[in-house]
């Protein structure tokens, strides 16, 4: 048996944090993570089966009792999780009347779950009723892809035909494309339920003017997820600084081709 802090679940969290917000993806307390963890993989450690506290959560999370998260804190900078993780971040189990959690490791100093935490919810609850692997859930705000949403049509297939022609890898890293929500108030079960609806058919969702909410089966696998969405969106911001004219392309049979080799069924809608 060992602390929970020694986990990797604890270190990973430490490590992504502290990457995402090297990649300015995180400025202040902006963004934040959950990632849901079965019981069986708890019982190695030493400090996480007594209640610390009961926090209500402000929505209904019948449908995930008993779960297990382990959350970022509301208000807390990313740039700090590595040097304070008890402090600002908490496993957290979903409570018998679905309304509330018990903390049961961590936020030492009467921290809470983000302010997001509907929408993380709300997704972990589809995710799990579609027996998904996914089990992470990351929220942040990436600059390149927020500037997009000030300059182009907010369509989820114009985004992403311009996203996928800017490299090669994104067709492969997300072939169902990216999709979009209206602007919306954060922190709001209303966006929550508008983004976990879209997560059922993309992995990644822009938030127009404000950031990307995206699922994967691991931080790791999440962060890439962001990581290549992003980097599409540096290279357009790029070429537009360069003048915007492109005199050559990635086009549709390249697209096409890459898909076939990689074997990922690019979104028929889109391609
Ligand atoms: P929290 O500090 O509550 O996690 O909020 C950060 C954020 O990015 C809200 O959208
Ligand atoms: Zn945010």
């Amino acid at each position: 048996m060992k602390p929970f802090l020694e986990s990797d679940f604890v270190n990973q969290m430490k490590d992504i944090t502290s990457q995402a917000y090297n990649h300015n993806w995180d400025e202040r307390n902006g963004g934040n993570i959950s990632l849901r963890i079965d019981s069986k993989d708890l019982s190695n450690y030493s400090d996480v089966s007594t209640i610390i506290r009961n926090i209500k959560i402000g929505f209904d999370a019948r449908e995930v009792i008993g779960q297990y998260y382990l959350v970022t804190g509301t208000g807390k900078y990313f740039r700090n999780i590595s040097s304070f993780p008890e402090r600002d971040l908490g496993l957290v189990q979903i409570a018998k009347d679905g309304k509330s959690v018990d903390l049961l490791w961590g936020f030492t100093d009467g921290g809470q779950p983000t302010s997001e935490f509907p929408a993380h919810l709300m997704t972990h609850c589809k995710l799990q009723k579609n027996n998904s692997d996914k089990r992470c859930v990351m929220h942040c705000h990436p600059t390149n892809l927020i500037a997009m949403s000030f300059t182009l049509p907010l369509q989820e297939k114009k985004f992403s035909q311009i996203l996928w022609r800017m490299q090669a890898e994104s067709i492969v890293v997300f072939p169902e494309g990216v999709g979009i929500i209206p602007y919306m108030t954060p922190g709001t079960n209303e966006i929550g339920r508008a983004t976990a609806d879209k997560l059922t058919r993309y992995k990644i969702v822009l938030w127009p003017h404000h950031g990307a909410f995206a699922v994967g089966s691991d931080l790791d696998e999440t962060f890439g997820l962001i990581e290549t969405v992003e980097k599409a969106a540096s290279i357009y911001s790029i070429i537009k600084m360069h003048g915007g004219r492109m005199i050559n392309s990635i086009n549709d049979n390249n697209l096409i081709e890459l898909s076939k080799r990689f074997s990922v069924q690019p979104n028929k809608e889109f391609l």
